[in-house]
């Protein structure tokens, strides 16, 4: 079943230089295509509307302001299972818990600056990407 997915590379990953790591990782997957992507600082109001879930949550002021930190990558991923599939790819939110061979597990340390967002339903990946691509066809 083909589907497309909301990726984020967060601030974290643009700034250490991870980009080409992890998108490559993507596009390795076969079958899987990047129909968007684009480098983009994103504003409070974006954020507020992509976290809406979290608001009033201990962790959510700090993750809004890390997310606001500086540019993410933001980018569409299509193909097979690909919101479950890049869900598997980027590891559990927790990076300490996440398997050595996941995004989380190899490049990150704490919850917070864990490297990726990926959609996590159908409804969730639909949801996101009208916020961040709405223009996409
Ligand atoms: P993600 O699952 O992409 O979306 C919610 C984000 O909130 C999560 O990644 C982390 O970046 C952050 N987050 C979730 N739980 C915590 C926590 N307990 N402490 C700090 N940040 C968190």
């Amino acid at each position: 079943m083909s589907q497309r997915t909301l990726v984020l590379l967060k601030p974290d990953a643009v700034r250490r230089s991870l980009v080409g790591e992890i998108v490559g990782r993507i596009e390795k997957k076969a079958d899987w295509r990047i129909v968007a992507l684009e480098l983009r600082t994103l504003d409070r109001a974006t954020l507020e509307q992509h976290y809406a879930e979290h608001v009033g949550k201990p962790f959510y002021e700090p993750l809004v302001e890390f997310m606001a930190s500086g540019p993410v990558v933001a980018l569409v991923a299509e193909g097979e299972r690909v919101i479950e599939g890049v869900r598997r790819l980027a590891g559990p939110t927790d990076p300490i818990a996440a398997e050595p061979g996941s995004i989380r597990g190899d490049f990150g340390t704490i919850t917070r600056e864990n490297l990726i967002h990926a959609s996590d339903s159908e409804e969730s990946a639909e949801r996101e990407l009208k916020i961040f691509f709405p223009g996409l066809v």
